[in-house]
């Protein structure tokens, strides 16, 4: 398999606050270019995918991430493929390899069966993530109504611009509340074992001039339990129709804990992560991935060579404890097999 062409680098010294990150995804026109998200914070490197090996690795490795923002690249990656491969079985087989590149977030599967089903593929993709601007925006829109002044929030991995290739779910609508006026206090769980909450969330919310507090993801249940915590907001991999909803590891503990302390918890998440043709829960595929991202921190052994880990990649959170869903349709309040039937019968 060979390793994605790396465009351009910039070193850590030029990654302050105030910087822009560069387009998660952009078409180049003969490549499909990303921000490899795993050298942030201390790197901003972009990248180049041309074939269907380095799709599918920058989706499996991580270094394209996010449920949406893994639709938006596929999306791309398929249009790309269609031009290069001009044999259709082939075509087709890739196209299938890059669907299947992760499992859970059900955005991937449905940008691929967008694009596959369009006659100008590209342009589909370019719709695709066009329309993931105008949904965040109004995601973000009707979250931010929810949020009091001065809450303080937990949230869980990232689902911030990156993680969407728009202007991100959950983190969009802490953003649309700070540029409200609001002042959110937002404790950033690291978000083990891949620290998607140190790397990504506590810097961009930092560098949008939101007070961060990072915490390790167990510190969730003492900041609760001191009164510290308003309300949590996570965004979502899959919805199933009676709202279970899988989302990174950690988030179905949250929940529990949210539910213990009668602390409010929503989940920001556009259409797309809403899939209409499972019932419930039992239904979404887990990720499970390499044991070393357990055993390793950093790249360092943290454990003996001999243990064996469980590595999941998401959790499932019953609809019982999610207070609300924020969509782009507006907020979606129990019972879900209505409310959230009704966003899947329009659409
Ligand atoms: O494994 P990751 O980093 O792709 O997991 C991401 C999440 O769990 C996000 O919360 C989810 O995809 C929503 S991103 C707007």
């Amino acid at each position: 398999m060979t390793g994605p062409s790396t465009v351009a680098t910039v070193t850590p010294r030029a990654f302050l606050p105030e910087s822009k990150l560069p387009a998660a995804v952009a078409w180049d026109g003969n490549a499909v270019r990303y921000l490899d998200q795993r050298a942030l914070p201390f790197e901003i490197r972009v990248a180049s995918a041309r074939t269907a090996d380095e799709i599918v690795e920058a989706i499996a490795t991580l270094a394209v991430r996010g449920a949406p923002c893994i639709g938006v690249f596929a999306a791309y990656g398929v249009a790309l493929l269609r031009r290069s491969i001009p044999e259709d079985a082939a075509f087709r087989a890739a196209a299938a390899r890059v669907r299947e590149a992760r499992p859970t977030a059900v955005n991937l599967a449905w940008a691929v069966d967008r694009v596959l089903s369009a006659d100008d593929m590209l342009a589909e993709a370019r719709s695709i993530h066009a329309e993931q601007e105008r949904v965040d925006a109004a995601i973000a829109a009707y979250g931010a109504e929810l949020i009091p002044e001065a809450a303080r929030i937990i949230t869980h991995c990232h689902t911030g611009a990156i993680a969407t290739a728009g202007g991100g779910t959950a983190l969009g609508v802490i953003l649309a509340a700070q540029r409200a006026g609001k002042r959110p206090v937002v404790y950033v769980n690291e978000t083990r074992p891949l620290l998607q909450g140190s790397r990504l969330s506590e810097l961009e919310l930092r560098s949008a001039g939101v007070e961060t507090i990072l915490q390790v993801d167990s510190a969730a249940a003492i900041s609760m339990a001191r009164n510290a915590v308003d309300l949590v907001i996570v965004g979502a991999d899959r919805v199933a129709r009676n709202g279970d909803t899988a989302n990174k590891i950690g988030t179905y503990a949250l929940a529990v804990l949210a539910a213990h302390h009668g602390i409010p918890l929503y989940v920001a998440a556009p259409r797309s992560s809403f899939d209409a043709s499972i019932a419930d829960g039992e239904q979404i595929p887990i990720e499970e991935r390499d044991k070393r991202e357990v055993t390793h921190f950093g790249g360092a052994r943290v454990a003996a060579d001999e243990a064996r880990a469980f590595n999941p990649a998401f959790d499932v959170t019953p609809h019982h404890l999610i207070t609300a869903f924020i969509t782009e349709y507006g907020v979606l309040r129990p019972p879900y097999s209505e409310s959230i039937g009704e966003i899947l019968r329009v659409s």
